[in-house]
């Protein structure tokens, strides 16, 4: 749901830190996670927003983390997050590991969640008895778009469903250490198929025990949305524990023993505490479309270009006046067509009604907390703009803006 606004805030935030502005507001991460304390554990897909404040923030209030990269598993590191196997802070998820992350999670005994059998393959020998999650692509899988479809043939995550019982064998012969199964179908799904990755859940536990093998945990994965246009569904989080909490004791059942449940949101936790504001710098006409310019382009907010995602939007005007909207394509200034924020999948430009704008006017641009700064590059030599921690009245810089000549060192003195 997009935040109320305040345009004195939006306006003194522009003005102390500068445009283009991510900023987070905290109660509302608070909020997110108290509504998933049904879980045992909620594991943080630090994908969606890796700063390291928030990492900080969401330990504060209980929530381990998922790290998909050695960057990842660095910062959560740096967020004071505990490596090693009894908490199990930090789990390693991923398809593969490249040599340094094999090292690294190897050094500091981090639970992999293997998506190949070549992950158990090359982590044995490296550690003997490590602990590892498995992650099962049941089969069929759901998302906002194919890119964020993550289960299925078309589908490169995850051990294929029919391929379990080759993995268990490689756990075994590995000697690991099986601690949990682990399904991730997609991002954003609406949730009519939730029995069914329930049902599949059961079925894997029920193939582990009858390999001779146990387990400790099942992770429900991520996926939540959020409701990005007015009138999107909200996701029952009651509903959604129930049925998960229900497959869990069908599981405990088979297996005799108690089973730990792990949910582990990305967008859930973050999306709807983000807003990106930007500056009017330009308006004009082209034929029908009516172009709002703004400082930040898709190298800052990908999501629009990337899968012609849908995000709200609020002008601030510099007077404050009202006027009646009118249809607008909100575009950045990269060198290039597809730098608008205002087009649904394939690049058709979408307008949405705004107030007509005037150049210092700011934009704000809703529920960017997730996937935002996160996915940012430095297209176009842009730097990385800074990012602002709300928390009550306080505005806490929590990233400082990237200058070019950073950029510049990485190519000099070489
Ligand atoms: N767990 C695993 C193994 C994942 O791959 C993901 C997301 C999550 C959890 C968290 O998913 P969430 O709860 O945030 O939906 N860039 C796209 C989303 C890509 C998600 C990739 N994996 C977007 O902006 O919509």
């Amino acid at each position: 749901m997009t935040l109320p606004l305040d345009p004195a805030r939006i306006q003194q935030l522009a003005q102390q830190f500068g445009t283009p502005l991510w900023t987070y507001d905290a109660p509302t991460i608070r909020e997110r996670i108290a509504a998933l304390k049904a879980f045992d554990t909620i594991r943080f897909a630090q994908k969606a927003c890796s700063n390291t404040h928030l990492l900080r923030l969401m330990r504060e209030q209980g929530v381990k983390v998922d790290a998909v990269s050695r960057g990842e598993i660095l910062r959560a590191l740096a967020a004071g997050y505990e490596p090693g196997t009894p908490g199990q802070e930090i789990v390693f998820t991923a398809d593969l590991l490249d040599r340094a992350t094999l090292d690294t999670v190897v050094q500091h005994r981090i639970p992999v969640n293997a998506g190949s059998i070549d992950m158990l393959r090359q982590l044995g020998p490296r550690s003997p008895g490590h602990p590892v999650w498995l992650r099962i692509n049941p089969g069929f899988g759901h998302g906002h778009s194919n890119k964020t479809n993550t289960g299925g043939e078309h589908s490169k995550h995850g051990i294929w469903h029919a391929e379990l019982g080759a993995a268990l064998a490689e756990v075994k012969a590995q000697g690991l250490q099986l601690h949990g199964l682990h399904m991730h179908i997609g991002s954003g799904v609406d949730y009519s198929h939730l029995a069914q990755v329930c049902d599949a859940m059961v079925d894997l536990v029920k193939q582990v025990k009858a390999a001779g093998l146990d387990l400790q945990a099942i992770s429900s994965g991520g996926g939540l949305s959020i409701p990005y246009r007015e009138g999107d569904p909200v996701v029952d989080t009651a509903h959604y524990f129930g049925l998960w909490d229900s497959a869990r004791h069908t599981a405990q059942a088979l297996l005799g023993h108690a089973l730990h449940l792990e949910i582990e949101p990305g967008r859930y936790l973050v999306a709807e505490c983000g807003s990106l504001i930007t500056e009017v710098r330009a308006v004009k006409d082209a034929g029908r479309n009516h172009f709002m310019m703004v400082d930040a382009g898709f190298n800052e907010l990908m999501r629009p270009a990337m899968y012609g995602a849908f995000h709200a939007m609020s002008l601030v005007p510099q007077d404050g006046a009202q006027r009646p909207l009118q249809p607008t394509v909100v575009a950045g200034p990269l060198c290039e067509s597809g730098d608008v924020f205002t087009q649904g999948d394939g690049g058709v430009v979408q307008p949405q009604p705004l107030p007509p704008a005037q150049v210092g006017d700011l934009l704000v641009i809703h529920d960017t907390g997730a996937y935002g700064a996160s996915m940012s590059s430095n297209y176009n030599s842009r730097p990385l703009i800074a990012e602002v921690l709300l928390d009550g009245g306080e505005a806490r810089l929590i990233r400082r803006r990237q200058t070019v000549e950073e950029l510049l060192a990485l190519e000099q003195g070489l």
